[in-house]
């Protein structure tokens, strides 16, 4: 089955908004002159930038995503942003599991399972990140804690409801590390994560779900990554800040 590919930019936390302006200005103007648009293309910026980068790139095909969203659905949570916000401002996407939202703000398969399913009762379509530090790769368990991960952020979900979910796989210790899974470690855990989701869903569901790679993405590794026929694009953090890069990364993601 030919899935379209999809290749998301993570900035993290990272620019001011005038250089926001820029780097998705270029990104727009790249990919409008050197891609032939049949692969996906998502910013995932702050939030702060999700508005006006929404408006400047309202003649493009490249479309804008949020780094994360609330469990709750409103109200006196100080802080947070819902789902239904970033609805309302007309984003598409929005990244959730996020390892580093794992590691640093404690969120756990309960609370990204309820995070899932703000971001679908509104509207959005999730970008659910999973993957293993590097204590767990080397113990060799890294197979059991991904399942672990998938079961407890998406298994409550129906089947049609996984028609809006996309999948990043990113081991940790692979992000901002320069250290890029092999090709065969990335196609390995794609088709673990995709076997397990035939087994709950069937086969028809595992096929349709995108599968992301994340993790040192780089112009000289993607094209080799995104080959892989369990991989189908993938998740790029520091290389998404320079638009050249990014959309050399994205060129390696085209047929
Ligand atoms: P990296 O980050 O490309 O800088 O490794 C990937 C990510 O965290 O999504």
């Amino acid at each position: 089955m030919m899935r379209t590919k999809i290749v998301a930019g993570n900035w993290k936390m990272n620019k001011s908004l005038d250089d926001a302006r820029s780097l998705a200005t270029e990104v727009a103007t790249l990919y409008a002159k050197e891609i032939k648009q049949d692969t996906i293309v998502i910013l995932c910026v702050p939030f702060p930038f999700l508005n006006p980068l929404k408006e400047l790139l309202a003649n493009s095909s490249v479309q804008t995503g949020a780094q994360d969203c609330s469990a709750h659905e409103g109200g006196a949570y100080t802080g947070e942003v819902s789902a239904a916000m970033l609805k309302s401002v007309g984003i598409p996407y929005v990244i959730i599991g996020h390892s580093e939202r794992r590691q640093y703000f404690k969120e756990d398969g309960a609370l990204l399972a309820k995070k899932i399913d703000q971001a679908l009762a509104n509207g959005l379509l999730p970008i659910f990140c999973c993957g293993e530090p590097l204590v767990v790769r080397e113990n060799g368990t890294h197979e059991q804690l991904v399942r672990r991960q998938v079961e407890e952020g998406i298994f409550h979900l129906t089947p049609a409801e996984m028609a809006n979910l996309i999948i990043a796989y990113e081991p940790v210790w692979a992000i901002g590390t320069g250290k890029t899974a092999t090709t065969d470690q990335a196609q390995e855990m794609h088709a673990v994560i995709r076997r397990q989701l035939a087994g709950k869903y069937g086969e028809d569901v595992a096929q349709a779900t995108p599968i992301l790679y994340g993790g040192s993405v780089k112009p000289d590794n993607a094209k080799e990554l995104f080959s892989c026929p369990d991989v189908d694009g993938g998740l790029v953090g520091g290389a998404s800040l320079k638009a050249r890069d990014f959309i050399d990364i994205v060129k390696g993601a085209e047929g």
